[in-house]
């Protein structure tokens, strides 16, 4: 009997949808099995012996250094009779720097200790040696796998496409329905309490331009566009929140703007969220109130890279962006020149100049007297532990990063004027430490205090962590931030990437009750981490 002509087609529908299924299927499996090789013996290679623990976690016993995992591959029992040679190395160590050793302490008793405030110095934080330094660097360097980048930290797992459909198809749908779900904003829009707990939770402020920035008060230009305003003071350094992760930092006069996105929605759709509160500026007031020197981009997703905005931003800025992302910059109109491609640990100084408002000669006539200054900007890109895509052919072809920033002042009188080199520095430098979108890594985030902690700001992600069985390795929970702020050794950081858009399951205002909670019930410093207004500029 011939089969019928309907009955050809369904066969070749499910043959091809089969093929296709399985295809991914090997690709995945093939993925991830080789990844993991390489990890491994990674970490035969590269081993992150016991000084990699940071105070706090020292003085909290061994349970904390084992969730560290960089225990390990020693005895986790502290037996000091069977010290291993790394073992006593790492005891050396630790008196040498006059810390604690976790193994000679009754752990009960140290659990109930606050966390050790960081202290800067030659202490833990920054303290690595070159081989350590080398040995991080190769533990977590990026990773191509049938090329394209994955994630090198031990808590990744392969998520495939699978566990995304299984969220949004099943367990949005049947389990705890999340359809459109808005995270109950319009709920609370709705009612006059839910109206005054958004105004207090999300309050926005316009940006008080003239507090950062003199007005420049002259239509002068160059080659490279219009004349910027002057910076306030030589020695600014302050955060400015504008939404998601869209900051405008300052650090000793240089101007830093970190993912921009400016639009309603990350992408023009109904699936798309709209954001909950208004911006405290649009791109154009930016531009034309603020002189950015550099442009952080963590990595490529909708809600942190607006290709509208690249071409309006003004032609001095350099931006600093991840391995792969420059020729999509390029095709909207930033210029080769003006791109720095990172890849994790990279390092890369640049020499800027900032024009700083003159006090004594700033009332006669109208324009401001500027003087200029001269700034060492200094970048290394460091891992995160999430993934890239802006179509669904381009998935992790870019990588993504997160930054740690050194700015060192090098106002000496200028022997060679592109030369950018910390040891003319006059002063400390100020650091930052600006986290991309990550999930929690206790081994990473203490590699990166170790090898180039402390510092003197964090910006980190608060938002976007349920479900946790999906969001756990991409994004990170209020309580791992806080924990981070510990791990790289930040004096103060300032929470991002929430209440913009609802993006996940957990409610619009879960972030700052979590955070609020967190700080009361563990930390030593309610300052920590701190929840701020849209537009309101914090001086540091
Ligand atoms: C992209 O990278 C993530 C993280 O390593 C991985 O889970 C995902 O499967 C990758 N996607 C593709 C298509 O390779
Ligand atoms: C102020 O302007 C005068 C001349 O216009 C100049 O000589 C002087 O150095 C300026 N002062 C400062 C602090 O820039």
């Amino acid at each position: 009997m011939l089969p019928t002509k309907p009955h050809q087609i369904k066969t070749a529908l499910v043959s091809i949808t089969s093929l296709y299924v399985a295809g991914w299927g090997f690709y995945y499996l093939a993925q991830e099995t080789i990844r993991r090789r390489e990890l491994a013996s990674r970490k035969r290679k590269y081993p992150l012996r016991a000084p990699l623990l940071p105070p706090h976690a020292i003085s909290a016993g061994v349970r904390v250094a084992e969730r560290v995992g960089v225990l390990a591959h020693t005895n986790s029992k502290g037996s000091s009779s069977s010290s291993s040679p790394d073992q006593l190395e790492a005891k050396k160590i630790l008196k040498q720097r006059g810390l604690p050793d976790a193994s000679e302490h009754n752990e009960e008793a140290d659990a109930l200790s606050p966390p050790a405030t960081p202290t800067r110095g030659p202490s833990w934080y920054g303290g690595a040696t070159d081989s350590e330094v080398s040995r991080i660097h190769r533990r977590f360097s990026s990773l191509k796998v049938l090329g394209r980048y994955a994630n090198v930290v031990p808590e990744w797992r392969e998520q495939g496409v699978w566990e995304w459909a299984a969220w949004k198809l099943c367990y949005s749908l049947f389990y705890k329905p999340r359809i459109w779900w808005d995270g109950g904003f319009k709920a609370d829009q709705k009612t006059h309490e839910g109206r005054q707990k958004i105004d207090m939770l999300l309050p926005v402020e316009r940006i008080k331009w003239d507090q950062l920035f003199a007005s420049s008060g002259t239509a002068a230009t160059d080659s490279n566009g219009p004349t910027p305003p002057a910076v306030r003071e030589a020695a600014q350094s302050s955060f400015t929140w504008i939404g998601q992760s869209t900051c405008l930092i300052q650090l000793e006069g240089v101007t830093i703007l970190t993912d921009p996105v400016f639009s309603k929605q990350p992408v023009v759709s109904v699936f798309s969220p709209t954001r909950m509160r208004p911006m405290p500026c649009n791109i154009h007031e930016l531009v034309a109130n603020a002189a950015i020197d550099v442009v952080l981009l963590t990595h490529n997703h909708f809600d942190h890279l607006d290709i509208h905005v690249l071409p309006l931003i003004p032609k001095r800025a350099t931006f600093i962006v991840p391995v792969g992302l420059a020729p999509l910059l390029q095709q909207y109109g930033v210029e080769a020149t003006r791109i720095v491609e990172l890849d994790w640990w990279q390092q890369r100084r640049l020499p800027l100049s900032i024009r700083v408002a003159s006090k004594d000669n700033g009332s006669s006539g109208g324009d401001t007297t500027t003087i200029e200054r001269r700034r060492c900007f200094d970048v290394t890109a460091v891992p995160a532990s999430h993934w890239s895509a802006r179509t669904p052919l381009d998935t992790n072809t870019t990588l993504w990063n997160s930054y740690a920033v050194r700015v060192y002042t090098d106002d000496q009188a200028s022997t060679a004027p592109r030369s950018c080199s910390p040891s003319s520095a006059v002063t400390e430098p100020r650091s930052l430490f600006f986290c991309g979108d990550t999930g929690y890594s206790p081994s990473l985030f203490t590699a990166i205090g170790r090898a180039l902690g402390p510092f003197d700001v964090a910006c980190l992600p608060i938002g976007s962590y349920e479900p946790r069985w999906h969001m756990q390795i991409q994004h990170m929970h209020v309580t791992e931030s806080v924990q981070v702020t510990r791990d790289i050794g930040s004096r103060r950081a300032f929470a991002m990437h929430w209440g913009t858009w609802s993006m996940s399951d957990e409610t619009w205002d879960d972030p700052y009750w979590q955070l609020h909670k967190e700080l009361r019930q563990t930390s030593d410093d309610p300052e920590r981490l701190l929840a701020v207004p849209f537009g309101k500029t914090f001086w540091f």
